[in-house]
């Protein structure tokens, strides 16, 4: 059996020991809303390290835990701490934690993330639904032999980003009276934040806004049948950027601030969900 395969099926045996089955969502969180477990029913949490073959995450802003509960009649898992290309893991493994969502059962991933604002119209602080992306990131989690029994060789990325759930979120966010914006994610491997010239090509591009993060995770998605919900939280902006505002604690801090706020929103949506 392929390698991959198999470290995920061991990988799903040991998650399903320890009680965590069919599940109806996974969220995966970036910056920011590493605290939105905080505001639910937690049944079961496993560190990253004790599950076999799931690559740790070596940053250390960001805490690996898989965390299973509910959020009203909603089964929920989620990756608390996520993967990234720039700290050396392939893009087949950034995507790990979505096959064992798919194996899961899950039929929704959320990712979220924090991104440079590109576009004159986004501010710091801004909450963006992601509506496409580009993959600048040099890699595709699909590369090499293609897993049939996770899905077809040439998938399909057009609305990769789910339209429905796109309007549906857009919907709550206006009753909540919380501002949201959509926008196109552009993702660069990083870890170096971008020259001026960048920026600007990522704009001339078409993005609105650059990361770092969740290309990867939605390519395996959308391969494996999910559909994908994605948020970006603004935190920093191009034109206005010193070296103190790239500051990676500033980052955070703008993220935790907007991150609260898209915890909320993201909650009573997986609560209107019918998954
Ligand atoms: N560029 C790339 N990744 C990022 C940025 C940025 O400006 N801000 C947060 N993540």
């Amino acid at each position: 059996m392929n390698d991959y395969l198999k470290n995920i099926n061991e990988a799903i045996d040991f998650i399903k020991k320890k009680g965590i089955n069919n599940i109806d969502i996974g969220m995966i969180l970036g910056s920011g809303l590493g605290k939105i477990a905080e505001k639910i029913q937690i049944k079961i949490k496993i560190s990253y390290k004790e599950i076999p073959n799931f690559p740790v995450s070596t940053v250390k802003e960001h805490s690996g835990n898989l965390i299973y509960g509910t959020v009203g009649d909603k089964h929920v898992v989620f990756f608390q701490g996520r993967l990234h290309l720039y700290e050396g893991y392939s893009a087949k493994e950034v995507g790990f934690p979505v096959r064992i969502l798919q194996k899961l059962g899950g039929k929704l991933l959320i990712v979220s993330n924090s991104a440079g604002g590109v576009n004159p119209g986004l501010k710091k602080g801004d909450i963006v639904v992601i509506k496409d992306h580009i993959n600048m990131m040099g890699e595709n989690p699909l590369v090499g032999k293609n897993i049939k029994e996770f899905g077809t060789r040439f998938p399909i990325m057009h609305d990769a980003y789910n339209k429905n759930l796109l309007k549906k979120v857009k919907v709550i966010a206006k009753n909540k009276n919380i501002k949201l914006k959509e926008g196109v994610y552009l993702g660069l491997k990083g870890p170096s934040l971008e020259t001026d010239a960048e920026y600007r090509m990522v704009e001339i591009l078409g993005g609105d806004m650059v990361g770092m993060s969740t290309v990867p995770e939605v390519i395996t998605a959308v391969h494996g049948g999910l559909d994908v919900l994605g948020f970006s939280i603004i935190t920093n902006k191009f034109d206005g950027m010193s070296k103190n505002e790239a500051d990676f604690n500033d980052v955070l801090r703008v993220a935790n601030k907007a991150g609260d706020v898209l915890s909320n929103l993201v909650l009573k949506l997986i609560k209107n969900l019918t998954y």
